[in-house]
């Protein structure tokens, strides 16, 4: 079993989805459930890891052993991340960043406008930044894992995705399938690296990470030339 494949490592994983205000009321979010970065975060403890789980608003206890950093928009993950990169030696990006935000948050609650009785509403939105392409990007970067959920052409976005990103592997997630992705228990995923494409069988998130990290710590020593 998988018991201290990760001993002595510091791992970060994001995970969940993020919140972009509109107003004081109201945000732009996603469906993520935070489930896959959690069983992530409990598979890397059982691993031997230490393991720094930032997390969007999501509906989960904290893994036993995690220490767990809350945020809520993708600027504030970003710079969660930023915070707490130093000593990682593996960065599991698993959130679902919102990708825009509003260009302003309105000080106070929109209204509908009674007096111009308009039927449509525009919030411009502006592009947040790219976390997991922020972490590559670093001087000395850890060894990176991404995430590519798509509806079709899944392996080639996923791959694309890797490449343009520089992430060491991604995990693509066909989330056209209803029974697998997002608020679901388990998950059906392949592992796409330099000159690897590995299926993970549908099972449970915990059992598709046990799988994951197996891969993940086998290819960081190589990546570190251990
Ligand atoms: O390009 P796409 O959003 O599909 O890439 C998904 C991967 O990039 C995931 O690992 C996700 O956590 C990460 N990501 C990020 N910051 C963003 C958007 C996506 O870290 N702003």
């Amino acid at each position: 079993f998988t018991h201290d494949i990760l001993t002595g490592l510091n791992v970060l994983i994001t995970a969940g989805g993020t919140r972009e205000d509109i107003d004081p009321v109201r945000y732009i979010s996603n469906h993520s459930s935070g489930k896959m970065g959690y069983a992530i975060a409990e598979a890397a403890i059982e691993s031997g890891a230490t393991v720094t789980l930032i997390s969007g608003p999501v509906n989960l206890d904290t893994p036993d052993r995690v220490t767990r950093v809350d945020v809520l928009s993708a600027r504030d993950m970003h710079q969660a991340v930023h915070d707490r990169i130093e000593g990682v030696d593996i960065f599991i990006g698993c959130a679902a960043v919102s990708d825009y935000r509003p260009a302003e948050v309105a000080k106070e609650k929109i209204k509908k406008d009674p007096e111009n009785g308009s039927e449509t509403l525009e919030i411009k939105l502006v592009r947040n930044p790219d976390i997991i392409a922020s972490v590559t990007g670093l001087d000395t970067p850890p060894f990176v894992v991404g995430f590519a959920a798509e509806t079709h052409n899944v392996l080639g976005y996923a791959a694309d995705k890797m490449r343009r990103k520089k992430m060491n592997l991604v995990v693509a997630n066909d989330v056209a399938d209803r029974d697998i992705g997002f608020s679901s228990d388990s998950n059906e995923v392949t592992v796409i690296g330099e000159e690897l494409e590995e299926p993970l069988p549908r099972a449970s998130k915990k059992v598709v990470s046990r799988k994951l990290l197996q891969i993940v710590a086998r290819r960081f020593r190589k990546w570190k030339h251990l």
